[in-house]
């Protein structure tokens, strides 16, 4: 697993760079089949971090490792089993048409937008190796399985995706904006009704790493007993 050359297959929790205070030395948690599945979680877990797109470089995932990641986006716990979401590639020679998406979005909520301004909203579809929108499928609609539920689902499906690469020893990195709810996105991706786009996963080889600045929450600020 090359996650990170400076995290040592079996590193002292203190010492993960990236886990900032998770988890902490002195919180032990031992598996209970002996798996050592426990310290693979910890490691990989906790030393992943957004990586911008703009530090995304070739070479990304070949076509393998690509499979390989949407069946781990598969494994996410699905009520229902109705697979409310989906994910759509944009290759290299598509790009283009995704940049004008995001380029025309701005226009139609600025139309006083610089042609500055619409160059970068066009550049950004043009970063990291391997860009995929996730669309939540928030229809047909079921009683039980509401809007929540269904996108607790897709988020867990992209973060198997982001551990996935990070496992893989690329960066990945989400990106979302207010374009993500344009209707000249929904176009170019052909959407159905209830599909709604939530965000773009870029994965690529990190040309610059950077120490995460923020420490994670400490449990403690989420959690409480009854
Ligand atoms: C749905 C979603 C959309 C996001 N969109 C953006 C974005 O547009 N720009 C950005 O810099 N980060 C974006 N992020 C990444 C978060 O900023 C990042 O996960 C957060 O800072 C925590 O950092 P970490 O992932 O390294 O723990 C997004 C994250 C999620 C879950």
């Amino acid at each position: 697993m090359a996650i990170d050359e400076d995290v040592p297959a079996h590193h002292d929790a203190s010492t993960c760079r990236g886990a900032a205070s998770t988890p902490r030395a002195d919180v032990r948690a031992e598996p209970t089949d002996g798996s050592g599945a426990w310290d693979i979680a910890q490691l990989l877990i906790g030393s992943r971090q957004h990586v911008s797109p703009k530090r995304l470089v070739a070479p990304g995932p070949d076509a393998l490792q690509i499979e390989a990641l949407f069946m781990l986006a598969a494994a996410a716990p699905d009520h229902g089993t109705l697979t409310p979401w989906r994910f759509v590639i944009v290759p290299a020679d598509k790009r283009a048409l995704l940049g004008e998406a995001f380029a025309q979005a701005l226009l139609d909520r600025d139309p006083a937008a610089t042609p500055a301004q619409l160059d970068a909203a066009r550049e950004k579809a043009q970063r990291g190796p391997l860009l995929v929108v996730a669309v939540a499928r928030l229809g047909p609609r079921e009683a039980d399985i509401g809007t929540l539920e269904r996108m607790v689902s897709m988020g867990a499906a992209i973060q198997n995706i982001l551990l996935g690469a990070h496992a893989l020893g690329f960066g990945a990195g989400l990106t979302s904006g207010r374009a993500m709810g344009s209707p000249r996105l929904a176009a170019l991706l052909a959407l159905a009704d209830a599909e709604v786009p939530v965000c773009c996963i870029t994965i690529g080889t990190v040309s610059r790493r950077k120490p995460r600045q923020q420490p994670r929450p400490a449990p403690s600020a989420f959690v409480s007993t009854l």
